[in-house]
């Protein structure tokens, strides 16, 4: 049976995004987004061992590990068999969704304007992730997004950071926020776990109820 993302996510409100370039790392890395309180985490398609990495991550335990950046169906399948709980898309693209579907993973597909948004009403989504969210606007195009379609929970990403992350959690249209502040390459490459950990914790914080 296939779950849906609300399932997925059981109340996580920060959803940290990932370019993982060595798979070494992926096992600190989730046990660093782990103990300081992430309950999921998306790795995105963007290395060669993108899939490794999750892999590795999705048999920690401790996350709700999804995919990001999936832009064929081919990868969408690639990700779940890889253990992928869900599929994250930059954009819009019906073939993704309904690949998506077939495999019963939720999928949270991008949409940067209303037009896109609606495509993905008439396929059946209620949820979305907005982006490149601070690039088109921030939070006054999320809400001007938001307001004609009351049912519609968003994943803004793009371009935030801790400074950004309150106002977007304060919208009642918002079920999580995405975003890689908390986990950067540059710290994969200092292996600099602490400070993974120490910012993951600030944010789960900030999205504490
Ligand atoms: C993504 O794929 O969702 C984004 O690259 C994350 O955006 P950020 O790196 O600006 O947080």
């Amino acid at each position: 049976m296939s779950e849906d993302l609300v399932t997925v996510l059981d109340g996580a409100r920060i959803m940290p995004v990932l370019t993982v370039r060595d798979p070494a790392t992926a096992a600190p890395l989730a046990d660093a987004l782990a103990s300081g309180g992430a309950r999921c985490a998306e790795v995105t398609f963007r290395t060669s061992d993108a899939e490794q990495a999750l892999k590795v991550m999705a048999a920690h335990g401790g996350l709700a590990v999804g995919a990001g950046t999936v832009v064929t169906p081919e990868q969408a399948e690639r990700a779940v068999a890889a253990g992928a709980r869900f599929v994250v898309s930059p954009g819009y693209d019906e073939e993704v969704v309904a690949k998506c579907r077939e495999l019963g993973v939720p999928v949270v597909p991008g949409i940067a304007t209303a037009t896109e948004l609606m495509r993905a009403l008439r396929d059946g989504l209620d949820t979305v992730k907005v982006f490149p969210v601070e690039s088109i606007g921030g939070l006054r195009t999320l809400r001007a997004l938001a307001a004609p379609f009351p049912r519609v929970r968003f994943v803004p990403t793009g371009g935030i950071g801790a400074d950004q992350l309150p106002g977007y959690l304060a919208e009642r249209a918002v079920l999580a926020v995405g975003g890689s502040w908390m986990a950067t390459p540059a710290h994969l490459d200092r292996g600099d776990y602490p400070e993974i950990r120490r910012l993951t914790a600030e944010a789960v914080r900030v999205g504490a109820p």
